[in-house]
């Protein structure tokens, strides 16, 4: 029997290089190898995003991509959170056997504290979701970014918590993250994020790479440009980097004209592949749909399962 794998990405916006490298391109290495649920994460999204019409464009396009990177709906189970309603419901039955000062140790948590902002509920309960969506489909792995990492240990922590309580129910998940590429940094050295305008998108046009990669930040007492170099890892191999990095100390250009055409290449052929798709809506929503009826029943079975454990059934 194959192990069971779950992922799965907020709507918030195009995926960037370091969504690819941090976790999508997991999710491909090993499609063949699990039995694989993919996940629009449209009510964890539902925290960022409040605006009916771009919800609605952004699902689409997060399905798009899927498709474009290369998961195959014959292999994988594709869907969107809010079909299986089974999450919300699971995530409840957790919220009422956790506590508020386990979820104030959430990173998230902290930060948003730190910076004094206002933090929404559903902000708060995110690790509940984010645990109902990967113990309702018994997943054993978990691919995701290193900043994932704690979530994961919550949705561990809390299967054992109510298998403490109610009796064996639910399986520790474990993550896996991809160690050589672990925080993808963006053009200005942070982690590159959406929330830090700092990303190269991964269905780029030729001239959004070029744009992004010229501006990526150089410090200029250096022979190699660290920021450069850490984003062309991910496109070549560090023997045929060191060798174009040796040959080309201190000119930055010609290294970041490097950089555009190796992003070019690859990029290329999965930006067509997403143009195609995008002329056949209807096909991404009938993909969808088969998801939700597939997921539905993964879930439900397991839903109905705790619901007798906690003597609702
Ligand atoms: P963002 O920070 O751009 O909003 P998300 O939080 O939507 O990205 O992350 C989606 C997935 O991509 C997660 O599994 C996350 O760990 C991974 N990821 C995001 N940014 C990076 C990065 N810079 N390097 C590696 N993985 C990343
Ligand atoms: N929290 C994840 C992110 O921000 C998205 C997500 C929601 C997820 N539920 C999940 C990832 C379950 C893996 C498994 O990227």
């Amino acid at each position: 029997m194959k192990k069971t794998l779950l992922s799965g990405v907020k709507p918030t916006g195009r995926p960037h290089i370091g969504n690819y490298f941090g976790a999508m391109k997991q999710w491909l290495d090993i499609q063949s190898q699990y039995d694989c649920n993919f996940m629009i994460a449209d009510y964890h999204g539902l925290n960022f995003i409040q605006n009916g019409s771009e919800m609605k464009d952004q699902i689409l396009n997060l399905a798009i991509d899927y498709l474009a990177i290369g998961l195959d709906p014959e292999k994988s189970v594709i869907f969107k959170q809010s079909d299986v309603s089974a999450h919300t419901e699971l995530a409840w039955i957790f919220e009422t056997i956790t506590t508020m000062p386990y979820l104030m140790r959430a990173h998230a948590f902290k930060d948003a504290e730190a910076k004094n902002k206002e933090i929404g509920v559903g902000t708060f309960n995110y690790p509940m979701l984010m645990a109902a969506d990967i113990l309702l489909y018994d997943a054993d792995i978990v691919p995701v970014g290193q900043d994932q990492k704690q979530h994961i240990e919550y949705a561990r922590d809390t299967a054992q918590k109510f298998n403490h309580i109610f009796g064996e129910t639910f399986k520790l998940p474990e993550p896996l993250i991809m160690k050589d590429v672990a925080t993808v940094p963006g053009t200005d050295g942070q982690k590159m994020s959406k929330s830090y305008g700092n990303t190269i998108p991964l269905f780029s046009s030729k001239e959004e790479i070029v744009k992004a990669v010229m501006s990526i930040v150089t410090d200029s007492t250096s022979e190699v440009p660290k920021n450069v170099y850490e984003i062309h890892k991910l496109f070549k191999s560090e023997a045929e980097l060191s060798k174009l990095y040796s040959e080309n100390k201190g000119k930055y250009k010609v290294l970041k004209e490097a950089l555009i055409e190796d992003i070019e290449t690859f990029v290329k052929p999965m930006r067509e592949r997403r143009h195609e798709l995008m002329q056949d809506v209807g096909k991404i929503e009938k993909v969808l749909a088969e998801g939700a009826i597939r997921a539905n029943k993964k879930a439900n079975t397991k839903l109905i399962e705790a619901k007798k454990k906690i003597g609702v059934l």
